[in-house]
């Protein structure tokens, strides 16, 4: 649809103009606040405009805001260090990148020039980004099917999603094995055991990237793993990589990496691998790290490890799964709840039903978001206050409530 000039897809029944936003709180043109349950989509994980991030900026644009493609301003140079310093000490080299497509656009390029081969596995209905080999990799065919062709040599395999029954990972496992045994691999490419973009939210039994890791390292396939949603504490890490304490061969992260403040990206990745290929896969992009983009992660991740908001996601976010389930579980329309960390979601039993909760909700004031099918997804500010988790949760009980009614 096209609102005020703009063109949008899908996410929500609301077009609004957020005229303030604070911390958990956002104010829609009419100056009404809502409590976030969205963080804009994993991304303003430490609260909407942290007014650190913005004096570091504002620090930063009064001493340089470019630096050529072929030098690099003291700031990048600071934000990689950085960066690295807080990721396994293997992954010491970095890519930069605008925002979460490019950086699995960049991996998959990195994963070809580096092995010599071409295909590039991952899973049906997992989210990586809005360019051709993003799409390529995680869309249906069926939604994918009006701007095909997508590019050539991708297979998708089915999400090994939890389901209870403790076979899950033993029926992946062959099928992964079976394809990395049979084809020329040059990488595969997950989130860390849990689906986090549109189209479906689903988290793998524990096991799962330990698991993809044997059998990738087992057939000279690059293990890739996508942090665009999960990175930044929201899955209650400070990368989702540390749950099993598992070492893949490329991140890929965006979204919070700058909590909103500005686009920016990155691949990091073991030397050896990025600088067989620094060259031969053309990694460069005028807007890459801007110095201004890099002062916002440097403040970025120096808040995150200062006030330890991996913690307040797992203490938050067991809280919320608590009240969620305890409130809404046995809901009529209610089919599931589950997640990891703040990252939860709720399905629902049609669309009909997730649209009218959304509107619902944001008549009682919280700002919610899901697939535009049946998945609300529940990603508050990890730094909300808990008496604002409170009421969020309240309005939107009452939101299903009506639905109820209805
Ligand atoms: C897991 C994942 N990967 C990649 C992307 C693409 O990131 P961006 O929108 O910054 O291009 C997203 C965005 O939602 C995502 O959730």
């Amino acid at each position: 649809m096209i609102h005020a000039r703009i063109a949008y897809t899908g996410y929500s029944p609301h077009r609004f103009t957020v005229s303030r936003a604070e911390w958990s709180l956002i104010w829609d043109e009419k100056n009404r606040p809502l409590i976030d349950f969205t963080s804009g989509w994993n991304v303003t994980n430490l609260g909407w405009n942290h007014p650190e991030i913005a004096e570091a900026m504002v620090e930063q644009i009064a001493r340089n805001t470019y630096a050529p493609l072929w030098g690099s301003d003291p700031v990048q140079e600071e934000y990689a260090e950085r960066l690295v310093a807080s990721l396994p000490e293997q992954l010491d080299t970095c890519v930069k990148a605008t925002g979460g497509t490019e950086s699995v656009e960049e991996a998959i390029k990195i994963a070809r020039a580096a092995t010599g081969r071409k295909k590039i596995v991952g899973f049906r209905s997992s989210y990586h980004g809005q360019l051709f080999a993003a799409m390529t990799l995680g869309f249906p065919p069926e939604l994918l099917a009006p701007i095909a062709p997508g590019v050539p040599e991708f297979v998708q395999l089915d999400f090994p999603r939890e389901d209870g029954s403790g076979s899950e990972l033993n029926q992946f496992s062959k099928s992964l094995e079976t394809v990395l045994s049979n084809m020329e691999v040059a990488a595969f490419i997950t989130e860390p055991g849990i689906v986090t973009g549109w189209g479906s939210v689903w988290t793998a039994p524990a096991g799962y990237l330990s698991l993809v890791r044997n059998l990738t390292e087992r057939y000279g396939t690059l293990l890739v793993v996508d942090e665009v949603g999960t990175g930044f504490s929201r899955t209650g890490h400070l990368f989702g990589i540390g749950a099993e304490g598992v070492v893949p061969d490329l991140v890929c992260l965006a979204k919070g990496i700058s909590n909103g403040a500005a686009a920016l990206g990155a691949v990091a990745g073991k030397h050896a691998i990025i600088a067989e290929c620094a060259e031969s896969a053309n990694l460069t992009s005028t807007f890459w790290w801007t110095p201004v983009a890099c002062a916002a992660a440097i403040k970025t991740l120096e808040i995150h490890r200062r006030d330890d908001t991996a913690r307040q996601a797992t203490e938050k976010g067991e809280f919320l799964l608590q009240e969620l389930t305890h409130r809404l579980g046995d809901h009529v329309s209610v089919v599931d709840i589950r997640g990891r960390g703040m990252e939860l979601w709720i399905e629902v039993d049609s669309s009909k039903t997730y649209r009218t909760v959304l509107e619902l909700a944001w008549k009682f004031g919280l700002h919610a978001t899901g697939d535009n099918e049946s998945l609300l997804q529940v990603m508050p500010p990890l730094t909300i206050e808990l008496q604002d988790l409170k009421e969020g949760v309240n309005r939107l009980v009452r939101a299903f409530d009506a639905v109820r009614e209805e």
